[in-house]
């Protein structure tokens, strides 16, 4: 981090701009008295209840937290409730023929499908039921590896209503990837597909899948999805031929109806995987009673849905915002939310303005990722639809440059909807910094203020506050109840990762205990924060989290690689893109071939996403004489800066090497 008179300096000549939330919004938003921030703190944690008492419970909770032995909170206990019938049950009466999705798919000339809050309870219940006939238990983990297709979320709230909890994973992550995730949570149990579309032509999917559950060390039951009908038919599967065919599996259970099982506050609603600092993903948990009143209490009060909206997340459901900002909030709250099964720039890049036209979208959270490639597509694609039905806008998954947020405000949003900045991660839930869309100033660039009741705080490396304008580390001194619960069968790596840095680990009183999400921060004079990128080995390469770890072991398993560095470089529009700094065994002899092997290695071993975009072949790495390579000086060659000091290498030579091979 750049020393504090740097820092102080820098603060003071972003001057930043701000933003008053549109009175026009202001008077109709959810939650607009700023009273509410005085309020949360003078009950806390008993303000929680507002969140819990939103949902529908079986039985009452008694305590709202427990927070008898830290880091490991409990909260709402003694309540049970079950999701599907938050998202799906209680809507029924008065919003039954209402559309809970509109499923907007791939290829343009798709039959799109608007699925009621009727039709989405009956299949649901359908494919429960079929999941109980295929073995499927209370507690039994069930793994999703699809796309953005109806069934996806039917799986998920159908898993919800029989106690089972999921973990979906991401369909452009590779067989390996799976394999890995389904041995982890000794998942027995796979939905899948057979292929979708991208920009228009079918993809393989069972292919993938298929390999990864050969890498699975147990017996498994495999459910398939036909998305591509017959165009799949090149792809050479029998859907019959030892999975069971979803379609088939529904209709032996029409009209089935299964009784909701209760379940404790406290029980696992899923599993999430996400990279760490290890090559080891992270299985991070979550809850029923928590977690579901946070993505309630936050669709409400942040993104201001009401159940007349046409609410649109563009995100993927195989990350954290598809969870919880896609299917769990907006369906606890009744809205319509959409799913979009492409890309936004396929047939052209004004497609996705063309959906939010066509189906009067209210809101839109996205990623900066996205804002900045539209911002490059340029403003004439937005300026020909009718934007005016958008409210509020999003943006979530990385730091958002203060030109893309203004880009994103006037020529998306006219200047009349607000823009909330989100910070928040797979563990955390949902939202914990951002600021309410009917109250607070908007600054770009800038988070904004913790929640009502989030106590995030900006602190330095021994945990005391910083000054307003100096950069430091964030961290949130309070539990929350859309917290992590802890790491899938790993409570140890639990407090390791998130508690050890700022905690007294050896004390039972919460006030010793402070969660540190792994971001640098700073924050202004009035409380707002900035969130300025991980501080540690975790790149963010689109708003998407990749371990530097995981990518490094599937490079130094190629052939020819005896070691390997990665790092982020900044990349104009996915902020950081993976480079590759490996020393290759046999000096540089097919150096092209080689570095196609590694490409691949890393899509086959994680997927597309983590591609290098550049791979550097040299002699040797950076090492301080302790033997720990220098990754900032990497960093410095990756993004073309001045190099500072390598008095600490061992073979400072080594740097202009490098930076010799960097530019070839
Ligand atoms: O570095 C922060 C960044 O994304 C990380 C969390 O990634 P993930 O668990 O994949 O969840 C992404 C979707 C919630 C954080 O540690 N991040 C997320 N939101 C923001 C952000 N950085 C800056 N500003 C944000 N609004």
């Amino acid at each position: 981090m750049a020393d504090s008179e740097e820092v102080e300096l820098e603060a003071r000549l972003e001057e930043q701009d701000s933003f008053e939330p549109p009175a026009s919004f202001v008077e109709q938003a959810n939650v607009a008295d700023p009273a509410i921030y005085d309020e949360f703190d003078a009950k806390w944690p008993d303000c929680w209840e507002r969140a819990a008492t939103m949902l529908d419970w079986d039985d009452d909770y008694e305590t709202v937290l427990d927070d008898s032995t830290p880091p490991f909170y409990e909260w709402f206990t003694g309540g049970s409730l079950n999701v599907s019938t938050n998202c799906l049950d209680r809507h029924l009466d008065e919003r039954g023929d209402e559309v809970a999705i509109e499923w907007v798919g791939e290829p343009v000339d798709e039959a799109n499908r608007s699925i009621t809050y009727r039709e989405l309870h009956r299949e649901v219940n359908e494919f429960a039921a079929a999941l109980r006939e295929i073995g499927v238990g209370e507690d039994d983990v069930v793994t999703m590896y699809m796309p953005m297709v109806p069934e996806l979320p039917v799986a998920m709230l159908a898993c919800a209503r029989i106690g089972a909890p999921h973990s979906v994973v991401f369909a452009g992550f590779s067989a390996g990837a799976l394999a890995t995730r389904m041995n982890a949570a000794d998942s027995e149990y796979l939905v899948t597909c057979d292929g979708y579309y991208r920009r228009g032509d079918p993809l393989d999917h069972l292919g993938k899948a298929n390999d990864g559950l050969a890498d699975v060390g147990h017996e498994t039951e495999t459910v398939v999805v036909d998305r591509l009908g017959p165009n799949g038919d090149d792809f050479g599967h029998d859907l019959a031929d030892a999975h069971h065919g979803y379609a088939d599996l529904v209709a032996a259970h029409e009209g089935a109806e299964i009784a909701p099982v209760s379940r404790d506050a406290e029980d696992m609603l899923f599993l999430m995987y996400t990279s760490g600092t290890t090559g080891e993903p992270k299985g991070v948990k979550h809850t029923t009673g928590g977690y579901l009143s946070w993505v309630t209490w936050t669709s409400h009060a942040v993104l201001d849905i009401k159940p007349e909206d046409t609410y649109f997340c563009a995100a993927d459901l195989g990350w954290i915002t598809g969870h919880s900002y896609i299917v769990y909030g907006p369906l606890s709250l009744g809205t319509t939310t959409m799913m979009y099964e492409g890309t936004p720039d396929h047939p052209d890049y004004d497609r996705l303005w063309q959906i939010v036209e066509e189906y009067g979208a209210t809101q839109l959270y996205t990623a900066p990722t996205a804002i900045r490639a539209f911002m490059k597509w340029g403003e004439e694609f937005p300026a020909r639809h009718d934007l005016s039905s958008l409210r509020l806008l999003g943006t979530v998954g990385e730091p958002i440059n203060p030109r893309a947020w203004k880009w994103y405000y006037t020529h998306i949003g006219d200047e009349e909807c607000p823009v909330v900045d989100t910070w928040w991660q797979t563990e955390t839930g949902g939202m914990v910094v951002t600021t309410l869309p009917g109250i607070g100033r908007m600054k770009p660039g800038s988070a904004g203020p913790p929640l009502p009741g989030a106590d995030a705080q900006v602190v330095d490396t021994v945990g005391e506050s910083v000054e307003a304008g100096r950069a430091g580390y964030l961290t949130v001194q309070k539990p929350w109840p859309g917290m992590l619960r802890t790491l899938y069968d790993n409570d140890e790596r639990f407090v390791e990762e998130y508690w050890a840095e700022y905690s007294d680990t050896d004390s039972s009183d919460p006030d010793d205990w402070v969660y540190s999400p792994e971001d640098g921060a700073k924050v202004d004079t009035d409380g707002y924060i900035t969130v300025l990128g991980r501080v540690d080995d975790v790149l963010n390469v689109s708003g998407h989290r990749l371990g530097t770890m995981e990518i490094e072991s599937a490079i130094v398993g190629v052939d020819g690689v005896a070691e390997a560095a990665v790092v982020g470089g900044d990349h104009e529009l996915k902020g950081e893109a993976v480079h590759a700094y490996v020393i290759s065994e046999d000096d540089q002899n097919e150096t092209e071939a080689l570095r196609r092997r590694i490409v691949q290695a890393v899509e086959d071993e994680i997927g597309p996403i983590a591609r290098p975009e550049r791979v550097v072949l040299t002699g040797d790495l950076p090492k301080t004489r302790s033997g720990k390579i220098m990754r900032r000086l990497l960093e410095n060659v990756s993004d073309g800066e001045p190099l500072g000091d390598t008095s600490t290498l061992r073979n400072p030579e080594i740097v202009e090497e490098i930076q010799r091979r960097a530019v070839e």
